[in-house]
């Protein structure tokens, strides 16, 4: 067990957790940022409530939503780390996972501050149906993003973590890769999404998505097709998206930057900090925060 407060021996145990060999494409990275992101995108900004303090996926309310299939892997993944770091919180140690997974997988450091608490204050819990529906379009994006407080720089920005993993049918009814190797955070998926020809597919469940095949791989060497959510492709119909997808598809390390600021600032929805970045009143007052 280490010292409380030792957050880089907790760092240190979530590296030794990413390694999977016989999980999905040998890493847990890619699950442990949608856990990341997914504990906290359920903030909404006019009425203070949802975000990561509470660590909600833990209970039925919320680890039951069905937005949030398959991220009980990703808890449990995080399991050894908690047990063996016991005064850390679940809201922190998801939330750190996400940070420490990008980083490994070649991506920026993002800022990530401690302080979150399992406190779960029942007026804030966030009804279901707020994280994004990857079926929909720009409309349905804007609605879901604005609702956290982010502008369209920042929801292109955001979506590029779809860099990272894939879709499972056990979980979303989606089914493969954004990009060749999603194990590695780069600005691959933009330039996918810019450059090749993406073919509407529906697939043996009826979900609906956008398929790439590369047509001139021998065909032993066919490898899995590529693929985009209709939320995906929503960024290139719309003029606003279209600006930062062609930006962050030319330059990587504005996007890096730009992720780096965007999801810093996701994992903070909800958390407020006094100004040498203390949370203020969370885990001693029940009935709420101090605003
Ligand atoms: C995976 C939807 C935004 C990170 C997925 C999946 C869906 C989805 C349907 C497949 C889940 C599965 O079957 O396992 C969306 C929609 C978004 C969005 C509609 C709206 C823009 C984000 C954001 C992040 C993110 C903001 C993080 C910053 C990921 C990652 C995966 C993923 C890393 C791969 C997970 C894995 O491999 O297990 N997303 N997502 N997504 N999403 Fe998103």
């Amino acid at each position: 067990m280490s010292q409380s407060g030792d957050y880089d021996a907790v760092r240190k145990d979530i590296v030794a957790q990413l390694k999977k060999p016989d999980y999905d494409d040998g890493s847990a990275g890619p699950v442990f940022v949608r856990l990341a992101w997914h504990s906290a995108g359920t903030y909404d900004v006019a009425s203070d409530t949802g975000g990561s303090n509470g660590a909600g996926m833990r209970y039925e309310a919320e680890g039951g939503d069905p937005a949030n299939a398959g991220l009980q892997v990703a808890r449990a993944f995080l399991e050894p780390v908690k047990e063996r770091h016991p005064w850390i919180t679940y809201s922190d140690l998801w939330t750190l996972a996400g940070v420490v997974a990008v980083k490994e997988m070649g991506g920026p450091d993002v800022k990530w501050l401690p302080g979150r608490t399992d406190f779960v204050d029942d007026s804030k819990l966030p009804p279901r149906g707020r994280l994004p529906d990857a079926a929909q379009g720009a409309d349905h994006l804007r609605h879901i993003f604005y609702r956290m407080g982010f502008n369209d720089q920042e929801i292109v920005a955001l979506s590029g973590a779809h860099n990272l993993g894939r879709g499972h049918k056990d979980r979303s009814g989606f089914d493969g890769p954004w990009v060749n190797n999603p194990t590695r955070f780069s600005n691959q998926y933009f330039r996918l999404l810019l450059n090749l020809e993406w073919k509407p597919t529906t697939l043996s469940n009826g979900v609906k998505q956008f398929n790439y095949s590369d047509p001139d791989a021998p065909a032993d060497e066919k490898e899995e097709p590529l693929m985009m959510l209709p939320t995906d492709m929503s960024l290139l119909s719309d003029s606003s998206f279209l600006l930062w997808v062609k930006k962050y598809a030319d330059d990587k390390d504005l996007f890096f930057q730009h992720f780096a600021d965007v999801f810093g600032k996701l994992l903070e929805l909800g958390i407020k900090r006094d100004d040498k970045g203390s949370v203020i009143n969370t885990d001693n007052v029940r009935g709420g925060y101090v605003s």
